[in-house]
This record gives structure tokens, sequence and C-alpha cells, in this order.
């Protein structure tokens, strides 16, 4: 008989300790699925402080000449590829020979073979013309 009431309480305070871990991990359940069907995101109005300083993209600069004939115009300049004048060489010397101005609008808008900007569609005219500016400093 006293072992069957040791059993019992034995198996009582087994329970009753179970049931104490099952509701302090309940709460963390709760938590947990609270946490999971949380919408995705949330709205914040500009203006309002869960609103985070819009962050502006880095100004990276224009390219130099260098970088932009490197990275674009060696394509064709460098090898001479659809017939265009090989950066360092003398064929550049009858188109220096026409003048800076019309050798930006030769590269800007294109001329013959060259495709307009020399296909570099994110450069500006500016960073177009220190590119010629650096090939024809290489061909004179
Ligand atoms: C897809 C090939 C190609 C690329 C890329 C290219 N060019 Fe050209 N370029 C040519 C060809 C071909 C010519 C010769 C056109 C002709 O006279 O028939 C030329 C000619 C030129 C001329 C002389 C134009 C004239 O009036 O005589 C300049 C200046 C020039 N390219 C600048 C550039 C610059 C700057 C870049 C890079 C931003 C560039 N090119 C990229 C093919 C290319």
């Amino acid at each position: 008989m006293n072992k069957l009431i040791s059993l019992i309480s034995a198996v009582a305070i087994g329970l009753s300790v179970s049931v104490a871990v099952n509701s302090s991990s309940d709460a963390a359940i709760a938590a947990e699925v609270t946490s999971r069907i949380a919408p995705a995101g949330t709205l914040c109005m500009s203006g309002q402080g869960c609103a985070a300083a819009p962050v502006a993209a880095a100004p990276s600069g224009p390219r130099s000449g260098e970088e932009i004939y490197n990275s674009k115009c060696s394509t064709c300049h460098a090898t001479g590829a659809a017939g265009a004048p090989k950066y360092g060489s003398d064929a550049w010397a009858p188109r220096i020979a026409k003048g800076i101005e019309t050798l930006y609008v030769s590269a800007i808008g294109g001329f013959m073979g060259m495709p307009a900007k020399g296909m570099c569609f994110d450069c500006s005219d500016d960073e177009i013309k220190v590119a010629v500016d650096y090939i024809v400093k290489g061909g004179q």
C-alpha cells in the first residue's frame, strides 16, 4: 500500500512538474507563433519616428577618361575591331585633325561604325568627352 501511495505521489509530482514546464513553454510557443504570423512588413510613413533616414545612393562621381576607355571603349579601340582606330596608333592623326569638338560629337552621337557613346549607356556626355581626351592623348 505504501508503495502504491509513493507511486501515485511520484506520478502526481511528475505531472505537476510537466504542467509547470509546459506552461512556461506555452508562453514561448505563443511568442514564437506571434512572431511567425506577424505581417511581413510594416507601414511606415515618412516623417514618422519609425522611418529611417532615406538612404542616399553614394555618389560615385564621374569616372576618369582612362576608366571609361578601359571598361568600354577598349573593346573596339584596343584591337581595332570593327575598323575602329586603334588606341595609340597614327590612325588617330587624321581624326585629331578634325578638331576635338568634332570628335566629341562623333563619340557622343555615333559616327559610321562608331556606336553612340561607344555603347556606354550610363556614361554622361562629359564622361565620353574625357574618354575622347584620353584616347586623343594616347594617339598623339
Ligand atoms: C563597338 C565598337 C566601338 C566601341 C565600343 C567604341 N568605338 Fe569609337 N569607333 C569605333 C569605330 C568602328 C570607329 C571608326 C568609325 C569610322 O570612321 O568609320 C570609331 C571612331 C571613334 C572616334 C573618331 C570619330 C571621328 O569623328 O573620326 C572617336 C572619337 C571614338 N571612336 C571614341 C570612342 C569612345 C570615347 C568610346 C568609348 C566610350 C568608343 N569610341 C567606343 C568603334 C567603337
